[in-house]
């Protein structure tokens, strides 16, 4: 099962996907938990606190090797290279859980920033998950990258929004591309519910988009996330576990 992240800019995306592979390591699968964020925070987010993660795409020799002469004008890009060694080579492990961080590459005159591009894209479609794997994209915010299809290649993909107007409509959005994709299974999480109106406003607002579940507002997860842990008891950590359960866990 290969799920993505999605949601306008701070609505809780990297949250959700830590806790999600979290949960899905917790309930013993195994899990690889892909940041594809360029401004990375994920492996932060599940509790790292070692020295900075150099992202695929900074690994001249690698994208030189599988994706070909990136940053020269007019340089080569093989389409599908070769990713199935990525996750056990170059991945870090966090608490059981292994992450890549892709990262970008700097645009240089008329050079192509699409190699981690193609890289990401590969690893989201061609990446062989075994029975009982699950891998989990914290994707960029916005719909921007919908438009280079880098996610194309997911099982599902889930988009977070919080009771608000702005969230709604990147949701909207999201759906709307993510169909063009051809993604099959796209579903909204809502966040940082404090009541029923709340849960009320995200169901009215939702625009025919299934609701998998919702997740409470919960001031413990900044200060769990300073001391660089997941929470995992509390309301927000079981209802997590509950989504991560319906996807298949
Ligand atoms: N349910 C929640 N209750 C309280 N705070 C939350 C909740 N979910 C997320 N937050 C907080 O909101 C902030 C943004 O969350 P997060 O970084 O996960 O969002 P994001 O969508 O990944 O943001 P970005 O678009 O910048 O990548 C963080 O400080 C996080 O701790
Ligand atoms: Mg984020």
């Amino acid at each position: 099962m290969k799920v993505a992240v999605t949601g306008k800019g701070g609505v809780g995306k990297t949250t959700v996907a830590a806790f999600l592979a979290r949960c899905w390591r917790d309930l013993g699968r195994e899990v690889i938990a892909v940041d594809a964020d360029p401004d990375a925070n994920l492996a932060g987010t599940l509790g790292y606190r070692g020295p900075d993660i150099v992202p695929l795409a900074n690994l001249k020799a690698l994208i030189e090797e599988r994706v070909g002469a990136a940053d020269r004008w007019g340089g080569f890009l093989r389409m599908n290279p070769r990713v199935e060694d990525l996750p056990e080579r170059f991945a870090i492990v966090v608490d059981g859980i292994r992450v890549l961080v892709m990262g970008t590459i700097e645009r240089g005159r008329g050079g192509c920033a699409c190699a981690a591009n193609i890289l990401l894209r590969e690893v989201l479609n061609h990446l062989l998950l075994g029975q009982g794997q699950f891998l989990v994209v914290d994707m960029e915010a916005g719909i921007e990258h919908l438009g280079r299809g880098t996610a194309e290649g997911v099982d599902a993909m889930l988009v977070v929004v919080e009771p608000g107007w702005a969230s709604l409509q990147t949701a909207g959005r999201v759906a709307e591309l993510a169909g063009h994709l051809g993604i099959r299974q796209v579903q909204a999480i809502a966040n940082k519910i404090c009541g029923d109106e709340d849960l009320a406003f995200v169901r009215a607002h939702l625009a025919g988009l299934p609701l998998l579940g919702w997740l409470p507002f919960d001031r413990e997860l900044e200060s769990a996330a300073r001391a660089g842990s997941l929470c995992r008891e509390g309301p927000f950590y079981r209802q997590v576990l509950r989504i991560a359960e319906q996807l298949g866990g």
